[in-house]
């Protein structure tokens, strides 16, 4: 019997799409002799075929228009490495409409318009696979689906941004300035081609609801989510945060009440407790711990962005890509339209605990912490301890207050209250302490 051959088609060759075509060129025959299959790195879409590119790809390998991939019928499995939710949208979408597999990075796609992904691969019998969209290479998505299967999960929380951790990291370690250290992000490939996306948060956002999708069968889009990214975070935060025992590291938080059948997907700078796995993930690796109600919790830790590392995940679906080509066996059966359709209630903000955070910056007068603690006093809140350091403002000084547990009702109340404060030189700046019962 001849081996069969699996043509493999590349929608992108940019830094993943060049990791992808490295590993797989370098690893083809053991993964080969693993998966009794011949691989065929057949085409590669490029925006521009004269870039200077770190691979060496035949010349005839190389087309302009990437739906020219996903309509061509000699290749069993796309690759969709393009990023952004136009032209990766359609090439996905007809791909799936065709009945290949697809295997994508893509979580900005996946959080807009997952139920519409997943509603074409039912239609048009494609299948979708996803490992490499969140955590680079970090399993999470196994993990999830197949792993920890038996388990319902109460909470899921981690770094899923890996430009944003190198930042802070770097920002605490060393006192580099921001831009500086963003654009080292960049250039070793961490980051976004457009990089608000992850120091706003918007990119861990589209992770989150992927793993929210994964564990509860809901899309939340970002607008039913609290965004918050690490621009308003300064070395004095960071130091402040280190005095109190903590490290500040941007955390998507799920949080799921069985009882209540409510969910809350949250995106925001937190101090972690230093003693905590969490608060010594650095640089640009990623950590999710996973609280099932069968296993407890498990933790996961490695590089959650550059060529490398996604290039893992991504070949690790194209294995299981190959596994279903030529056995049927299928890790992602297509979900069914039951499931497709279940909803869930947003948790209200009252329900939503922790302690909290609190930076501003005062007129240093009599008074003033007297009239800030009136105002927490008013709304409930309890502060826990206050550190006040002199501030580069003249007649003024820095106020770190923290609170005890308090919930965001409150507290959005209490910092709307504080802003009114005419004492107050700058609006306050709100971290969440975690304090996970995992
Ligand atoms: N920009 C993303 C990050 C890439 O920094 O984590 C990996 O998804």
């Amino acid at each position: 019997m001849s081996t069969r051959t699996i043509r493999i088609g590349l929608c992108g060759l940019g830094t993943v799409g060049q990791g992808v075509w490295k590993h797989l060129t370098a690893n083809r025959t053991a993964l080969e002799d693993r998966l009794g299959v011949r691989i065929e790195l057949a085409k590669a879409a490029v925006r521009d075929r004269s870039r200077a590119r770190s691979v060496k790809v035949p010349a005839h390998c190389l087309v302009d228009d990437p739906m020219s991939i996903a309509r061509d019928p000699s290749i069993d499995i796309v690759c969709e490495l393009m990023g952004g939710t136009g032209i990766a949208k359609k090439v996905t979408l007809e791909a799936l409409s065709r009945g290949k597999i697809v295997v994508s990075a893509n979580k900005a796609l996946l959080c807009e318009s997952g139920a519409a992904v997943f509603a074409a691969a039912r239609k048009g019998g494609g299948r979708f696979f996803f490992e490499a969209s969140v955590a680079g290479g970090i399993p999470i998505i196994k993990a999830l689906r197949e792993g920890l299967v038996a388990n319902r999960f109460r909470l899921i929380y981690g770094i899923l941004n890996g430009t944003c951790n190198y930042i802070l990291t770097r920002m605490a370690a060393e006192g580099a300035g921001y831009p500086e250290i963003l654009a080292d992000a960049k250039r070793l490939g961490f980051a976004e081609a457009d990089e608000s996306l992850d120091v706003e948060g918007w990119d861990t956002a589209h992770k989150a609801s992927i793993l929210a999708h994964l564990a509860h069968g809901v899309w939340l889009k970002p607008n039913q989510m609290t965004v918050e990214g690490i621009t308003k975070i300064t070395q004095a935060d960071l130091r402040h945060a280190a005095t109190l025992g903590y490290g500040i590291k941007l955390l998507a938080i799920i949080t799921r009440d069985f009882a209540r059948d409510e969910l809350a997907v949250r995106v925001h700078p937190t101090l972690v407790p230093k003693d905590r796995v969490l608060a010594n993930v650095n640089g640009v690796f990623n950590g999710i711990a996973v609280v099932g109600d069968v296993v407890g919790t498990t933790t996961y830790i490695g590089r959650g962005a550059g060529q490398d590392a996604t290039a893992s995940a991504v070949i690790s679906d194209i294995a299981d890509a190959i596994v279903l080509l030529t056995t049927g066996r299928d890790v992602t059966p297509v979900e069914s339209a039951a499931r497709a359709a279940r909803t869930v209630r947003l948790a209200p903000p009252e329900r939503l605990r922790s302690r909290y955070y609190v930076r501003t910056t005062v007129k240093d007068r009599p008074g003033v912490l007297a009239q800030i603690a009136t105002v927490m006093a008013r709304h409930g809140v309890s502060i826990e301890s206050v550190i006040q350091t002199t501030s580069e403002r003249p007649n003024a000084a820095s106020l770190i207050l923290t609170t005890h547990e308090s919930d965001e009702r409150a507290m959005g109340a209490t910092l709307a209250a504080l802003g009114r404060l005419r004492s107050l030189l700058e609006s306050p700046l709100l971290l969440r302490i975690a304090d996970f019962s995992d």
